[in-house]
Formats: structure tokens, sequence, C-alpha cells
């Protein structure tokens, strides 16, 4: 079978380790499931990305959506990220982690009234606004509050990202952004929101996109609309080209940021403004693992079985979008032998799985598997379904690591309920 490694995370005498901690010594310490993560994964990611753009006037705002624990975005906070914050939760949960409210963008489709008002109250960057209905009620609150929003469209390009419909965003049958004509109605008749001052332009075309040429399509449709703004009488500050890019799960012919930097500079450059890229996967995905113990493996007819202890409701790609995770022992056996199994969660589902029909190395209950590239869009969708406490977060940094969240309480589960 293929083992899947990266800078951070490999074998050293058919050990998995994480930098130089065993993951074996992790998961008798702290039990399974546990999610560990590579901080200077997180690093190299984000130097590497800083680097690839830095011959133009750009800033990263880490989107947290895709790993939310504090010590994480704490990390990118340091290294200078700004944040792109999803909601009232993630704002709240982005302060805590010292992000400095200038530097944060309050994104999503559908912002509460209680939402605007926060941003306005901090002063973020800006506020993206997905409807002429949210900039009215935007320029409402503002008015209110006797202050001036900063606010970006985010412009419906209509690109196919060709990636999984779920999280597809560019298309026009999708319900994000506003289209391009409706758009620039709304830069030309700025002088009627007397609260609003339009600072940016924004996209974000979809996610886990292995091709530049979306990207491209997409920001030379919204120059057009920005130099018309532009002709307007609008100087813009900043053009916004959200998160996206893909990562290696398996054999993704993915681009390297070097070539998305190579492709996408001449464009940025026609502008004259700054770039903001929101990226979430491409920091956090590969800098993670779920480790999981198997409890029983079993064949049912001529299939067999492996049955961890992880499941959907800690890492629910797989179910959802039919995600390859790679998986692998964290004890390489030169000898062992090959079958073809399904890796399965003890949730009564049959969407309840990890791989089917995946090749892997035979493996026996108590033995320890490593799901891989997990550090995106892993813990943060985790849930209590079946009564399921959420795993623990563990960050490894060279030769320390400590606990960066708890694996919950049973009192978790119960908090704040009551019996009537
Ligand atoms: N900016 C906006 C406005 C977004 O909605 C997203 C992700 C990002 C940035 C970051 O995108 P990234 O660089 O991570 O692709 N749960 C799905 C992914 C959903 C992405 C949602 N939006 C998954 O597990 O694949």
């Amino acid at each position: 079978m293929k083992y899947f490694e990266t800078n951070f995370i490999k074998y050293k005498n058919n050990q998995l380790y994480i930098e130089e901690i065993g993951v074996e010594k992790l998961a008798k310490e702290f039990g399974t499931p546990l999610y560990i993560y590579s901080k200077n994964h997180f690093i190299k990611q984000y130097q590497e990305f800083e680097k690839a753009f830095k011959s133009i006037d750009h800033k990263i705002f880490y989107a947290m959506k895709s790993n939310f624990n504090l010590s994480v975005i704490n990390t990118f906070v340091k290294l200078g990220s700004g944040i792109d914050a999803n909601s009232e939760g993630e704002f709240f949960r982005a302060l805590k982690a010292g992000a400095d409210p200038s530097k944060i963008i309050l994104t999503s489709v559908g912002k509460t009234k209680n939402e605007i008002k926060l941003g306005l109250e901090h002063n973020v960057l800006m506020i993206k606004a997905e409807s002429e209905e949210e900039i009215e009620l935007i320029n409402i609150i503002a008015q209110q509050m006797n202050k001036t929003a900063k606010v970006a469209i985010r412009v419906n390009p209509d690109v196919d990202a060709k990636t999984h419909p779920y999280i597809s965003t560019g298309l026009s049958s999708n319900k994000f952004g506003i289209d391009s004509k409706s758009a620039l109605r709304i830069y030309k008749s700025r002088n009627k929101y007397k609260n609003i001052q339009f600072t940016g332009i924004d996209m974000h075309i979809g996610s886990q996109i292995t091709s530049i040429d979306p990207f491209c399509e997409a920001v030379e449709k919204l120059s057009e609309l920005y130099f018309e703004i532009e002709k307007d009488g609008l100087k813009l500050e900043h053009f916004d080209v959200g998160g996206g890019i893909g990562v290696t799960y398996n054999n993704e012919q993915s681009f390297t940021i070097e070539d998305f930097a190579e492709k996408t500079i001449p464009l940025f450059k026609r502008l004259n403004c700054e770039i903001i890229f929101e990226p979430g996967r491409f920091l956090t995905a590969n800098a993670g693992i779920l480790v999981t113990e198997v409890l029983y493996t079993k064949q049912n007819g001529d299939k067999n079985f492996i049955i961890v202890d992880a499941a959907m409701n800690d890492l629910l790609r797989p179910s959802i979008y039919e995600a390859y995770h790679h998986i692998q022992p964290i004890q390489k056996s030169e000898n062992s032998k090959n079958i073809i199994a399904d890796v399965v969660g003890p949730v009564c589902e049959s969407g309840d799985y990890f791989a089917r029909d995946r090749e892997l190395s035979e493996s026996k209950s108590g033995e320890y598997l490593a799901i891989m590239s997990a550090g995106a869009y892993g813990m943060v969708m985790s849930s209590n379904y079946n009564g399921r406490r959420r795993p623990a977060e563990i960050l490894v940094d060279s030769s320390k690591y400590d606990v960066i969240r708890s694996r919950e309480t049973f009192e978790h589960l119960l908090w704040d309920e009551k019996i009537l």
C-alpha cells in the first residue's frame, strides 16, 4: 500500500511521527479518536503563501472555518495573518485567539443584525455583503450607530470551479454573492447609502479547486467590473480573491502556490489595490491527522470491514462529499499482507465510513490507524451525534506538544439541558 507523508508527518523506523513526536505515544497518552496537528506545517504553508505573493501588495486572511482551534488561529495571527470570520461565534473565537478586529473580515451569505452590529462595533476591516437587502440593512444599522460601514460586495462571477457540487460557490445557480450587473448598479448608486463606504470587491468560487483556470477566469471577470467602478469614480481599496486552493489528499494533481502566483500576479498587477486572500484548507489540511484505534475486524460475505473508534461525527468529509482521506497504520509492518476493506465507525448509519473498498494493510484490533489530511474541515465539522464526545486536539511543535482542546466529558454532552 501507499503511505502518505509530508515534511512534518512521516515514518521514522517504521513509526509514524508528527515532527519529533511519535503518534503512538500521543494515542496512548490521550486516547483515541485524537486529532493531532503539526504547528510547523501551518507555519510553512503560511510562509510559502506569503513568499509567493511578496512582489505585490497583498494580505492573507486565514479562513478560520477550516480549523478554529484557538491555538491554530493564534499561530496564524502571530504570523501576521488577518482572519476571515463567518459568524459571531467565529468572530468571538477570533478575538479570544488574539486577532485584531481591524484585521477581520466578516463573511457569510446571511448575516444577522447582531452580526452586523458586532462588526461595526469592533470596526472590522470590512463586511462582505451578499445581497441588496443586506446592504440596505447594513446602512440602517450603521446610521443608528453613527458609523460608516466599510463594505465589499461579494460578486458571483458565474464560473465553474469544477469541484464537488457541495463546495462549489461561484456559479449563478449557487446561493452566494450578487451577479455582476446588479453589483455594478449598486456600486454606481452608492450615494444613496450614506453610512456605507464601498471599499472592496470580493469573490470566492469554491473549495478544493485543483486547476488555476477558474480562478483566472473569475479574476478577469471581476477585474472588468473593478475597472467599470473605477471609471465611475470609485477607487476600491481591496480586491478579495477568497480561498479555494486545493491540496493533495490522494493523487490529485493540484497546482503549487508558486504556479498560482505566477499565473495570477500579472492579472493582479493590472489592478491598483491591495489583493486579499482567504485560504483555509491550503494552510491547514495536511497539518493534521485523526488517529483512531481498530476495535474489530470482520468479514461479511466477501467484504472485509475494519471497525474503528472514530466515526462520521468526528470527521464528516467522507460521508458527505465522498471525500478521500488516506488511511495508514501508525506502525508500518514490512511483511503485513494487503486486503481490500471498508473502514467504518460505530455510528448507526451506513454512511459512517472513512474508506470503501480500499487497499489497506491488514490490521488487528488494538492497532492504531491515522486518517490523513484531517487538519481542515475535520474537528470544526464534528458533532455529538449518537451521544459521542468530540475528540481531543493536540498541537505538536518540534519536540513539544500540548492538549489544545480536551476530549469532551459526559457533562459537556448534557450542557445546560434540563428535564421538565
Ligand atoms: N472564504 C470564504 C468566503 C469561504 O466560504 C471559504 C470556505 C474560504 C474562504 C476558505 O476556502 P478554502 O481555502 O478552505 O477552500 N467543508 C468543506 C469545505 C467548505 C468550504 C467553505 N468555504 C470541505 O470539507 O471540503
